[in-house]
């Protein structure tokens, strides 16, 4: 993770660095810093904490300087404190930010720690700025100095270099982690995305793998590792709103909360053709031809695969198959069976998820991305895109993001279904009805709020927590354990409702609270047999269901209902109170909802 940005060629830099910062905060918090060159002096200012402890920094003591690079850090190798932060300077004059994890940066500080350099941070990204000292002294020119340098680290990296060598000039390299370079008018600027410069300038060059560029103001010169020149062509990214505001809400979450209608409506109208039909966005012919599908992703999103899962098979008899994408690969996996690979990712840039991809794409399957940020990696590499439309996500846990997935989820399994015969044109018809009432559907579960403040109250003084589901409803309990303990730090479990038996209903004692999760589906009566099994052993039972599979309990402690809906969308449905119950219990333990503790929003290190 980590986000950097850099300018050459913007009078007084700092000041826009920060601003340009406080666009990749979601990339990690746990401290940041910025470093210009001014008057021939590298200048440092670095701080723990959020972007607003920089800001304090830079107010008591501003940085002057056209030339600067600057990163918010969530912390790898080294704990979290100002010796840590970002950017690294070595011998005083070579500054470096780096998002990624150097592999092998073990070997290569011994190296230099013999050979003299004296380094004063833990971090593997330091011995970046060490080899550019060696390289220089060695009398490279930057080209050169990039060559050698990239020759020498294993890993995954976008980091920025500048140094008093050459006062005037950025040297900037990705492998795996993103990094976008920015064309103004007479500067250039560099970002971990296109966001990050959005108030800057929207004409973008994306660096290859293992690229590197050597930026000045009136243009970046672009190479491949070898050292040979390369052409990447800019693009105009599409206006994005920039930092976005809570629009009164205390928090981004709770905003994100309530833009479900909308994110669900748009992200329809996207998977809508003009003949007012469901598509997968693809070929009739190509849609038909998907023979097994391997859905890559992870946390929120791999849930979201789990339950997309259900309606695949159900509604388009086609296999799949849901992976963690952390998993993926080093398990080298049996692909025969699938022709397709699906990466669900928000952000487009978990480099699990990427990782995951490539490796489905270098077995011969077509890749799709699911992504919401449209220039995002995953969206550039995949062989087709399905976009969600729920705007920007800033909260870290995902909530709009994650129904417009399974809104875009649903109406592919749709189209697929079509496209392969197995559900006629009235059947569709039916489906995308219900999927157009489902906005206004989940505009009426907003107005849960009162009703399960109390409820969260209680939460709040639990330990330990079980999340129960069966059916479709089981991935949604996995979602919303993981809510819970995000967000409020409760160790909170996901289980199939099913499989208590078989073991974890060992941990059933007296008022543990348990988040049941009760549609009105074929396994309702099942699953509600499991249910008093735990209400029978103490367990206090926190029921979310419709409303005619709440009227079937009669053992629950707390009830919160959502309106009736097809079993189908149940699942989208019923997240949305299991969101709002993390999310009051979070509230009323205080702890800090939109950034929890040790997490980002967009993962680039695998
Ligand atoms: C949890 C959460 C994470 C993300 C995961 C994948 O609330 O937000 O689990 O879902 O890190 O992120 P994306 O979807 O951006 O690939």
């Amino acid at each position: 993770m980590c986000g950097i940005v850099g300018a050459v060629g913007h009078q007084q830099c700092s000041e826009m660095l920060l601003d340009s910062l406080k666009r990749l905060e979601y990339r990690g918090y746990d401290s940041s810093g910025i470093v210009t060159i001014h008057n021939n002096a590298i200048a440092l200012r670095r701080a723990v904490g959020k972007l607003f402890n920089l800001d304090q920094e830079l107010r008591a003591a501003p940085l002057a300087g056209e030339i600067g690079i600057g990163h918010t850090r969530w912390a790898t190798h080294g704990g979290v404190t100002t010796e840590n932060a970002h950017p690294h300077v070595a011998a005083g004059r070579v500054a470096i930010v780096h998002n990624g994890i150097i592999e092998n940066h073990g070997m290569i500080r011994q190296r230099l720690q013999d050979a003299g350099h004296s380094f004063s941070s833990d971090t593997d990204s330091e011995v970046l700025a060490h080899l550019f000292v060696e390289a220089f002294d060695a009398g490279l020119d930057p080209a050169a100095a990039a060559v050698k340098v990239l020759a020498e680290i294993d890993g995954a990296y976008a980091f920025a270099a500048l140094s008093l060598d050459h006062p005037d000039l950025l040297i900037v390299a990705r492998n795996a982690s993103p990094l976008a370079l920015g064309i103004g008018d007479g500067a250039c600027y560099i970002g971990s995305d296109a966001i990050a410069l959005s108030h800057l300038t929207r004409r973008v060059i994306y660096l290859k793998d293992k690229d590197f560029a050597v930026v000045q103001p009136d243009g970046p010169q672009i190479f491949t590792a070898d050292g040979t020149p390369a052409n990447r062509e800019s693009v105009i990214v599409s206006a994005n709103p920039g930092l976005v505001d809570k629009g009164g809400y205390r928090h981004f979450m709770e905003k994100e909360i309530h833009e479900q209608p909308d994110a669900i409506a748009h992200s329809l109208a996207a998977m809508t053709d003009s003949d007012g039909r469901l598509t997968a966005q693809m070929d009739e012919t190509k849609l038909a031809a998907i023979n097994g599908i391997v859905m890559l992703a992870a946390g929120t999103s791999h849930y979201a695969t789990q339950i997309a899962r259900y309606w695949i098979e159900s509604l388009a008899g086609v296999p799949v198959a849901c992976e963690v994408a952390s998993e993926y690969h080093y398990r080298q996996p049996a692909t025969g069976p699938f022709s397709t690979a699906l990466a669900i990712s928000q952000s487009g840039e978990s480099l699990d998820t990427l990782m995951a991809m490539r490796h489905a794409a270098a077995c011969g399957m077509t890749t799709i991305g699911l992504v919401n940020v449209p220039d995002s990696t995953i969206a550039r590499e995949a062989d087709a895109v399905l976009p969600t439309r729920a705007g920007p996500e800033i909260g870290v846990a995902s909530t709009k993001a994650f129904t417009a997935q399974l809104t875009v989820l649903l109406c592919f399994a749709t189209a697929l279904a079509r496209a392969k015969g197995r559900l006629d044109e009235a059947s569709a018809n039916r489906i995308h009805k219900q999927i157009q009432a489902l906005p206004g559907l989940v505009g009426k579960t907003l107005g849960l709020f009162d009703h399960i403040r109390p409820i969260a109250h209680q939460m709040a003084q639990a330990k330990s927590t079980l999340y129960l589901g069966r059916g479709a409803l089981y991935p949604l309990a996995l979602e919303g354990a993981l809510k819970l303990k995000e967000l409020s730090y409760i160790h909170a479990e996901g289980f199939a409702s099913g499989e208590m038996k078989h073991g974890p209903i060992a941990l059933i004692e007296d008022g543990l609270p348990v988040v049941a999760l009760l549609a009105a589906d074929h396994v309702m009566t099942k699953a509600s047999s499991n249910l008093r099994e735990a209400s029978a052993r103490g367990g206090r039972i926190i029921l979310i269901a419709e409303e005619r599979a709440a009227a079937e309990v009669d053992y629950a402690d707390a009830v919160i209902t959502v309106p009736d809906v097809d079993p189908l969308l149940a699942p989208l449905l019923l997240a949305v109170p299991a969101q709002i119950l993390a999310y009051l219990t979070a509230v009323e333990k205080g702890t800090d909802v939109d950034q929890p503790r040790n997490l980002a929003k967009s993962v680039t290190v695998e």
